[in-house]
């Protein structure tokens, strides 16, 4: 089928997409696994061009196949991702023009390119539905997170109007019987100033995946079916799901940072499945006081440790309240004591600023994540059939981390802060391999999920006949004439 698929649409000439990912590195990752993806098993029908903002660009060196367009952000030099929701919305309103010129002048008038089957965007820059509309392209969404997250977002206006939002300190540990298992304190918001921003940027995005030619998932079927289903009645478009990606597409590093590779070689010196790999992202940020409780619960736990602690990870704030980006020196702001407790010194634990998780994640030494929760970190971890330790921090993280702990039942969820005596225990009872049924029980089912992640990116499987679907739906769109002067 999918050789005759390539011969069938070949015939009918080569079609052109125009990618344009959201600049945090959550979204960079998946939507350049996308267009690898799709440029792995279609190169001979599908050319790729990405449009990208200056602020976070992707490194195009790595990707000398496709066709990188940069366009202005209007951003500040000193933009930061700290307030993520303020940066969002400024994006949202700054790139449109740019974007559409970029299509008018550098795309549609090229006369020697193949025509432009669709846009592909980040569901979050909603904005290109309307650039979408103006240039009579069809727009598909790829969202980053996942499907389950999505649901919730949708279910928003029911929430506000069911009195869910704004979440009420009382009523964190409440059910929210309507999305079950989740508890109110899981309901994905993101600490803001800008309450009624954040609600205006999760409702534009909801409306303007529901006016989109496609939505496209980076998960499969048999991890979130009902999540699944439950999109395909609300969001009339064509749904495909062909995660997990990074397993899909050939390894390209989309990196934004450098990757530490020397903590391979220290995984090397270690026994197999002993070592916990803690990290949490590219976003999350903690401050000094839990970066201590953390490495105390690290160092009485006496399990080997890989830790990334990357710039911005721990913030503090300045007399005036301002916050201040602490340095990544971990020695500057650990009290010594601790340090010798961790036991750095003598090989027990590798420290990093960035690791290539991926690789460290495959590595037969490591027998546990301790995550944020991060979408891609969570499908990571999956598909390497790692059992997870979460802390989720903000927005889809608390879902992940409830589906994790209570839906798939492949890992802990830390759910009251971050506090050395419970990080010890849950370190021990994540990490220890002698008579640990509960360790064992949750191997067992990560290694399950592991199982139906690779299979269902294989041919026949899942994935791999929606990513079919997807090209057949590529090819059916219809073609904008005019050729753009
Ligand atoms: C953000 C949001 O915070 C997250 O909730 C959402 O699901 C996606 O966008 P982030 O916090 O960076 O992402 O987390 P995650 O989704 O886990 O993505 C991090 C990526 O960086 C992963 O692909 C991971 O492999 C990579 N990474 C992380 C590294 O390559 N090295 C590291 O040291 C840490």
């Amino acid at each position: 089928m999918y050789e005759q698929q390539q011969e069938w649409h070949q015939r009918r000439g080569r079609r052109r997409l125009v990618l344009f990912p959201c600049p945090l590195q959550g979204h960079i990752n998946p939507m350049l696994q996308l267009a690898t993806l799709l440029h792995s098993h279609y190169q001979r029908i599908l050319s790729i061009t990405i449009v990208h903002i200056h602020f976070n660009s992707p490194n195009s060196s790595k990707y000398p196949d496709f066709t990188f367009l940069p366009i202005s952000d209007g951003l500040s030099p000193s933009q930061s991702t700290k307030d993520v929701i303020a940066l969002l919305s400024l994006l949202n309103h700054n790139c449109a023009n740019p974007f559409r010129e970029c299509l008018i002048n550098e795309i549609l008038s090229q006369q020697n390119e193949p025509p432009v089957a669709c846009i592909i965007s980040d569901a979050i820059m909603h904005f290109t539905q309307s650039v979408a509309d103006s240039l009579q392209l069809p727009r598909i969404v790829l969202r980053t997170s996942s499907p389950t997250n999505f649901v919730i977002f949708a279910a928003f206006p029911l929430l506000r109007q069911r009195g869910y939002l704004p979440i009420k300190e009382s009523e964190l540990e409440a059910p929210v019987p309507e999305l079950p298992p989740l508890k109110v304190k899981d309901i994905p918001m993101i600490k803001t100033g800008n309450l009624e921003g954040l609600f205006t940027l999760i409702s534009e995005m909801v409306n303007q995946t529901k006016a989109s030619a496609g939505l496209i998932w980076n998960s499969f079927e048999s991890l979130e079916q009902t999540s699944l289903e439950s999109l395909r009645h609300e969001f009339p478009a064509p749904n495909f799901a062909i995660g997990p990606f990074h397993k899909f597409a050939p390894a390209i590093s989309s990196s934004l940072l450098t990757q530490d590779r020397s903590c391979l070689s220290w995984l090397n010196t270690q026994a197999p499945s002993s070592v916990i790999y803690i990290s949490f992202g590219s976003i999350a940020a903690i401050d000094e006081a839990q970066l201590v409780e953390m490495a105390l619960g690290i160092a009485h736990s006496g399990q080997p440790f890989l830790w990334v602690i990357r710039p911005g990870l721990v913030v503090d704030h300045d007399k005036s309240g301002q916050e201040i980006n602490k340095d990544v020196d971990l020695t500057k702001f650990l009290p010594q004591k601790v340090k010798e407790m961790m036991k750095l010194h003598s090989g027990r634990g590798c420290i990093v600023k960035w690791a290539p998780q991926l690789e460290v994640l495959a590595h037969p030494a490591v027998g546990g994540f301790w995550t944020h929760s991060g979408w891609n970190s969570t499908l990571e971890s999956i598909c390497e059939g790692v059992p997870m330790l979460c802390w989720a921090c903000f927005g889809d993280q608390m879902v992940s981390a409830r589906y994790v702990s209570e839906v798939w039942r492949v890992g802990f969820q830390l759910e009251n802060g971050l506090q050395h005596g419970e990080i010890e225990t849950y370190i021990k009872r994540l990490m220890v391999q002698e008579n640990n049924r509960e360790r064992e029980e949750m191997i067992e089912r990560v290694k399950d999920l592991q199982e139906r992640a690779e299979l269902c990116i294989k041919k026949g499987g899942s994935s791999f006949k929606s990513l079919e679907n997807l090209t057949d739906y590529i090819f059916s769109l219809k073609i904008r004439k005019a050729r753009l002067a």
